[in-house]
C-alpha cells in the first residue's frame, strides 16, 4: 500500500527539527484530520534555501511527505521552491494511496507558508506565491 520510498522517509525522516531564527517559518493545519506541519527555512542573501527543517504532528504520510519536501526544496531558490507542489512530492515518493493525498497537500502548504513569511520579513514579493490557505502561523503566535 505504501511505496518503499514512503516507508523509508517515514522511518528515517530527513531534516527533522527546527531552525533558530529562521528566515521564514510557516505552520499549517488540516482541519479534517487535525494534523499540523511546521516548516523552517534558512535562506541566504541570494535567495537560495541553505537549510530547511520540519516538525510534523501528524500521520505517517505527513511525516514522509514533509521529509521529501525538505529534500526537494533544499539548495533551490525561493522561486524554484514554488515548483515543489504536492504532486512533485508525491511523484518523488512513488505515489501515495488516494486517502493520503491531502497529507502531501499539507507539505506544499507548509512550504508556501514559510515562503510567505520569508517574503513578508524581507519586504519582497515572490512571483506566483499566494497566501497559503491552511496557514495557522498567525493563530499560533497570537
Ligand atoms: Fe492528515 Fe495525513 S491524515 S495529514
Amino acid at each position: 500500500m505504501y511505496s518503499e520510498k514512503v516507508m523509508d522517509h517515514f522511518n528515517n525522516p530527513r531534516n527533522m527539527g527546527e531552525i533558530e531564527n529562521p528566515s521564514g517559518v510557516g505552520t499549517v493545519g488540516n482541519a479534517k484530520c487535525g494534523d499540523v506541519m511546521r516548516m523552517y527555512l534558512d535562506v541566504d542573501e541570494s535567495g537560495v534555501i541553505r537549510d530547511v527543517k520540519f516538525k510534523t504532528f501528524g500521520c505517517g504520510a505527513a511525516v514522509a511527505t514533509s521529509s521529501m519536501a525538505t529534500e526537494l526544496v533544499k539548495g533551490k531558490t525561493v522561486q524554484e521552491a514554488l515548483q515543489v507542489t504536492n504532486k512533485a512530492v508525491m511523484e518523488a515518493l512513488d505515489g501515495l494511496p488516494p486517502v493520503k493525498v491531502h497529507c502531501s497537500l499539507l507539505a506544499e502548504e507548509a512550504i508556501h507558508a514559510a515562503l510567505w513569511d520569508y517574503a513578508k520579513k524581507q519586504g519582497i514579493v515572490i512571483e506566483g506565491l499566494k497566501e497559503p490557505v491552511g496557514d495557522i502561523t498567525a493563530l499560533e503566535n497570537a
